[in-house]
């Protein structure tokens, strides 16, 4: 069975269980307490958590996986991987242990058609419920279930997150592939027992104190391993012998052209080539840190590997190709990203293989100097690292091979003192627009945007393919220091083309997006203007990320700093060191006090300093930003001090209103805020007073009508409720004159109206449970009248009875009373609404012991009445959507009663 085939039937299979095929997510997962999109539940973390709703209770998925803690063993087992692929089926407060369970053991049996005999099952140790569920309803025999412990048996996310007990699957490969020890079972190292297949019942949320905490909503989150499930069942092997791996090595075989190939290597480059090819299409690029430095690790390691091979010169991108028109059919973005990839994985060959010879050559000297202790110093690992591109893994891995350590921790210092050098130099920010792009003979470009809005220019390049230009100078501000880059036009011979973005390279050079190339030549003129509006939201929320920067360290402590920003023109966005959630009131402290800067009309001035001279007058430098010799600090007032490249208003009443949107957690120790200023600010204010307002009118109408309704029942006078609304108008003048009070004015005409909200959701709450409880009162109370209308059918008393829009309660009210009142008898009432009717049928216990039973009563009842019922012999219900029968059921049920 192809792979491809696998995942379909996987797919196909789950559906006709009732499960919504979802795509799988990118790599780069939008959770930010993981690096990598490491399982396929991964997207679903917040529907597990309850956070947000599942849009569907079922669902099944493909997912692409990233992991390197196995990264050691890639290669050298039959079974592991960085990148591959999970079948993944889901349920959301849905189905639980049992389905889980017999949907995978059917398809496992009976579609994939694996032999019982070869499966083995392993469970939680205090997992008795999953156990019987195999050993009982899925017939596994006993001594083919494990009990396993916690660390194999219990799967979490993270150290923190949904989590639970969890059930594998494993395929018996035989003892031939095993490793032959006494004890060797499900859990073993080798590559006897495979786990195919991981069901997590869900169950817990992890907190950060490290308590488990009971769900609302138990789920299931299955995964099985594609690479896996598709070596059984093409019967090979290994993994690397399935369809997803033959073409790749047999690619890097003949590339290689050598006869006798290490396997390990082959393996190595093909597995790390599938992940790099991934996690390029998903907007990683190999850098220093974080992802891109996981990717870069991959790919030097898979260079090096083919050295080892005898391969000399560049060839991943080959693989890489192989890899996109592989796997294009299942994800489109490799298609779509196919020129970024093959680009993005030949600039860093040309890099690493420029110095890979000399750093092995280095390698060797070190080696032959250290032959007694055999140890690689951290100073020599460092050089390797800085000077000549060795990821330190990679390093420590060559120095294994030759039995040698690696003084790890004296690199990790090394290293440090490097951080700390780039710290004070600042760090260019890696731009990933611009890769694979020349644009060496480019320095600073002459920018023109602190004072003008539109300048003529002259175009000194073109990049036709990437639509890229660069000029002279310019009034485009380059994306930096998290501000984004300037939009505009370029008129050029009567022309308008848009520019898109601008961009600026670790160099300085300023390069504009731009939509059409058509007429842009090297040395042609233009007329250059930048979207002021724009711009001018932008500033405002630059000039206020500065005020929110200082107004945080003023209310939270000195420890606040500066972790990223983003300030566009929509919003801005600033993360900062902190140990703990901000309260509200210092949130609330931390706005007012922006927006008193705001009132106070400060001038907004930009000194030009030398680096020393600006640290020297307490100038906050921020990080990751790249300053020169001469640097700008922007001053507001004697309030703040910042160095900063980028645009600002030039007076703080410029900036309106200040409020802040949004805060949450962004790791440890890391917080964010959203927040939004100038007219965003007034805007978004009004919007939410305005929503607030609606939901108070919509539920003051509903309130109203349900006084009346319990009036006319009780006779009660109405009593008025105030009406509260925020007036527009007044909220506007509080946005006017921003300060400290209008500030926090703002907010408590905000608490105001949800205070209103709440108290008015009680009230109505209340009001429809006052309603409920009148009603069954009169119900009870009219009951007597019914007594007069039982009938005499063979001996027994029936009451045959209609009623308007009853509730079953009121039914149920009535119908006692009557059986209180009368003694033995049958009791049939029936509610009729538009459109459909409900009934109660009861029999009195004496009634029930001479044959009578109220559950087939209310079969005849609801078959006549399109509907159904059913219950007990004392006591039945039902419904039935045709109201205009109901008359001819009664007289069926006394039909019924007279036989
Ligand atoms: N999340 C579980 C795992 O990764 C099952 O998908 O094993």
């Amino acid at each position: 069975m192809k792979s491809s085939e696998i995942r379909e039937k996987f797919l196909k299979y789950f559906e006709s269980q009732g499960h919504k095929r979802l795509p799988g997510s990118s790599l780069v997962p939008k959770d930010p307490t993981v690096l990598l999109t490491l399982a396929g539940m991964l997207q679903f973390k917040p529907i597990f958590l309850g956070q947000e709703k599942p849009r569907h209770k079922r669902a099944a998925t493909v997912q692409k996986c990233l992991r390197t803690n196995d990264i050691e063993q890639v290669g050298r087992t039959a079974r592991h991987h960085t990148f591959f692929e999970m079948l993944g089926n889901f349920s959301f407060g849905d189905y639980f242990k049992r389905e889980a369970i017999k949907f995978a053991w059917e398809l496992l049996t009976e579609v994939f058609k694996l032999p019982r005999n070869r499966l083995l099952i392993a469970v939680f140790e205090k997992d008795d419920e999953a156990y019987d569920i195999w050993q009982k309803e899925m017939k596994v025999p006993a001594e083919r279930i494990f009990r396993l412990d916690e660390e194999n048996n219990f799967w979490a996310v993270g150290p923190t997150g949904p989590c639970g007990p969890c059930s594998e699957i494993y395929y018996d490969q035989g003892p031939v592939r095993g490793c032959g020890k006494t004890g060797c079972a499900p859990g073993c190292d080798c590559d006897r027992f495979l786990e195919v297949w991981n069901l997590v019942f869900i169950q817990y949320n992890r907190n950060e104190n490290g308590e488990l905490v009971l769900l609302k909503q138990k789920g299931i989150d299955t995964g099985m391993g594609l690479e896996r499930i598709a070596s059984v069942l093409q019967g090979v092997e290994s993994n690397f012998d399935t369809d997803l791996f033959v073409p790749l090595i047999d690619k890097i075989k003949q590339i290689s052209g050598q006869k006798k190939l290490n396997q390990t290597s082959l393996r190595i480059i093909a597995d790390h080539v599938r992940a790099a090819t991934n996690l390029i299409s998903d907007g990683v690029i190999p850098e220093n840190t974080g992802r891109g430095y996981i990717l870069r690790r991959l790919l030097r390691r898979a260079i090096r590997h083919g050295r080892l091979l005898g391969i000399e010169r560049q060839f991943l991108a080959e693989i890489a190709a192989d890899v996109i028109e592989q796997m294009r059919s299942v994800y489109p973005v490799l298609e779509q990203k196919r020129a970024t990839v093959l680009s993005a994985i030949k600039t860093e060959e040309t890099n690493f293989l420029a110095t890979l010879e000399q750093g092995l050559a280095l390698f060797k000297e070190v080696m032959q100097q250290h032959a007694k202790d055999k140890v690689v110093p951290g100073a020599s690992a460092f050089k390797l690292h800085d000077t000549f591109g060795f990821p330190v893994e990679l390093s420590c891995e060559i120095a294994a091979e030759s039995g040698y350590n690696l003084d790890e921790a004296g690199f990790e210092r090394e290293m440090e003192q490097q951080r700390e050098r780039a710290r004070a130099a600042g760090i260019p920010a890696e731009k990933k627009k611009l890769l694979g792009l020349n644009l060496d003979k480019f320095g600073r470009s002459e920018f023109l945007g602190y004072e003008k809005s539109s300048s003529q220019a002259k175009i000194e390049a073109v990049f036709p393919d990437e639509k890229f230009i660069v000029l002279d100078r310019t009034p485009f501000y380059g994306e930096s220091g998290g501000q984004v880059g300037d939009t505009g036009l370029l008129k050029v011979g009567g022309k308008e083309i848009r520019v898109l973005d601008a961009l600026l390279t670790p160099k300085g050079t300023i390069v504009h997006e731009v939509d059409e190339i058509d007429g842009l030549k090297p040395e042609v003129t233009v007329d250059a203007r930048i979207d002021i509006s724009k711009r001018a939201a932008t500033q405002a929320h630059h000039t206020a990320t500065h005020l929110l920067h200082k107004a945080l360290r003023e209310v939270l402590g000195d420890h606040v700093k500066q972790a990223g920003s983003y300030v566009g023109p929509d919003k801005l966005r600033f993360d900062f060191s902190h140990f703990a959630a901000p309260t509200k009131q210092e949130l609330e402290q931390v706005e007012a006090m922006v927006n008193q800067k705001i009132g106070e009309k400060i001038k907004v001035e930009v000194l030009q300093k030398s680096y020393k001279e600006a640290v020297k007058m307490g100038a906050m430098a921020l990080f990751g930003e790249k300053y020169g010799e001469q640097v700008r600090v922007l001053k507001i007032g004697n309030y703040s001090l910042e160095l900063c490249g980028g645009t600002h208003v030039k007076n703080t009443s410029e900036i309106g209103f200040f409020k802040i949107a949004h805060e949450s957690a962004l790791g440890a120790g890391v917080r964010r805020i959203e927040a939004v200023a100038g007219q965003v600010a007034k805007l978004q204010v009004t919007y939410k007073a305005k929503a607030l307002n609606d939901q108070l009118e919509e539920l003051m109408r509903k309130y109203r009508l349900l006084q009346i309704e319990k009036s006319n029942l009780s006779g009660e006078k109405i009593s008025d409720v105030e009406v509260f609304k925020v007036e527009l108008a007044e909220l506007d003048q509080l946005m006017k004159a921003a300060d400290q009070q209008g500030s926090a004015r703002v907010n408590a005409l905000f608490d105001h109206l949800q205070g209103r909200l709440d108290w008015l959701r009680d009230r109505t709450i209340r009001v429809e449970k006052e309603i409920r409880e009148q009603k069954l009162k009169q119900a009870s109370s009219q009951a007597a009248e019914y007594v007069n209308n039982i009938k005499e059918v063979n001996g027994i008393k029936v009451l045959t009875q209609e009623f308007g829009q009853y509730s079953m309660d009121m039914l149920r009210s009535v119908s006692d009373t009557v059986r209180n009142q009368a003694g033995s008898c049958v009791i049939v009432l029936a509610a009729v609404f538009p459109g459909n009717l409900r009934f109660l049928i009861t029999v009195t216990d004496d009634l029930v012991a001479k044959g009578v039973s109220a559950r087939e009563l209310a079969g005849i009842f609801g078959r006549l009445v399109q509907g159904k019922g059913g219950g007990k012999d004392v006591k039945a219900e039902g419904g039935g959507k045709d109201p205009t029968q109901v008359n001819a059921a009664f007289e069926a049920v006394l039909a019924a009663l007279s036989k």
